[in-house]
């Protein structure tokens, strides 16, 4: 056995629900990200799909593949973390037949995730249920669904309306039911995260959701101040990543240009035989 911590599972994350301890998700796509994100001590890693937007420089989700996902998901995974990586499964990777969901399903986890996560309630329960038949652990969506952009009309609140609402309980109860382990709930009032939150067996995981949810999720280069992302109000920046890698960059490029990078201190300087040898004091030799 290793000295390793033990890695975080999807059902440990489940049993979490009711402990009064809140669950950190944090997004990541790359192996310094995991890095990062693990040593900081969060209980689950997203390999969101966010990473079309944060990373690969799209415009929205949508572009993003099962090959890109799996690329970042395994990126992550070597990193060996403890957090419990959660795979996101991309647009039409789950939308055209159950035998693609589960073959896409089980891409993510051949690249090292533990469990999957996918967006939509009641239209998605077959397919959640032929991923779950197949041993992959599932994290349901709900509420702002990115995915769903051209759907929705745009990235707005989701559930400010009574029916709205009361759609967004029914479809967490019904995932839930299913057998998903945990849910995010996107863009919703405070009072509609609650009321699923009090109305399900299952933790879940906020982002811009309020206080009342078992867990909360924010993007990492959001959290840390990096990109030109317009941020929603949701969002608390940590660090200004960005703004102190500019610095850094912009004080290398004046130090190149003005003669002060590389130092003596900073070269591999070649004894002064050897430079006599080869003629750089001006005393050739044969
Ligand atoms: O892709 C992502 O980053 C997400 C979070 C916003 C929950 O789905």
């Amino acid at each position: 056995m290793s000295g390793a911590p033990a890695r975080i599972t999807a059902p440990a994350v489940a049993a979490r629900k009711g402990s009064g301890e809140p669950l950190v998700m944090v997004t990541a796509y790359d192996a310094p990200s995991a890095r990062v994100v693990d040593a900081a001590g969060a209980d689950m890693i997203l390999v969101g799909d966010s990473v079309a937007m944060v990373v690969l420089g799209y415009d929205d989700t949508l572009s993003v593949t099962v090959d890109d996902m799996v690329h970042h998901v395994g990126a992550v995974a070597r990193v060996r973390p403890r957090p419990l990586v959660v795979g996101d499964l991309p647009w039409m990777s789950y939308h055209v037949s159950r035998d693609d969901a589960v073959r896409n399903a089980a891409a993510l986890v051949r690249a090292g995730a533990g469990a999957v996560k996918l967006e939509g309630g009641a239209k998605r329960l077959e397919v959640v249920q032929a991923i779950l038949d197949a041993e992959i652990p599932v994290m349901g969506h709900l509420g702002l669904t990115p995915q769903s952009v051209h759907a929705l009309g745009g990235y707005r609140v989701q559930g400010k309306r009574l029916d709205a609402a009361r759609a967004i309980v029914d479809d967490a109860m019904a995932l839930a039911d299913a057998g998903v382990f945990a849910l995010v709930l996107e863009c919703v009032p405070d009072g509609v995260a609650r009321m699923v939150t009090d109305s399900v067996p299952i933790p879940t995981i906020g982002i811009g959701a309020g206080r009342h949810t078992d867990g909360q999720v924010l993007v990492y280069h959001d959290l840390l101040g990096m990109g030109p992302r317009r941020l929603p109000k949701f969002v608390r920046r940590y660090a200004t990543l960005e703004a102190d890698a500019t610095d850094a960059v912009g004080r290398f490029v004046g130090d190149v240009r003005g003669g002060r990078f590389p130092s003596s201190d900073e070269t591999y300087h070649m004894t002064d035989e050897m430079a006599e040898g080869l003629g750089l004091y001006g005393v050739a030799t044969p």
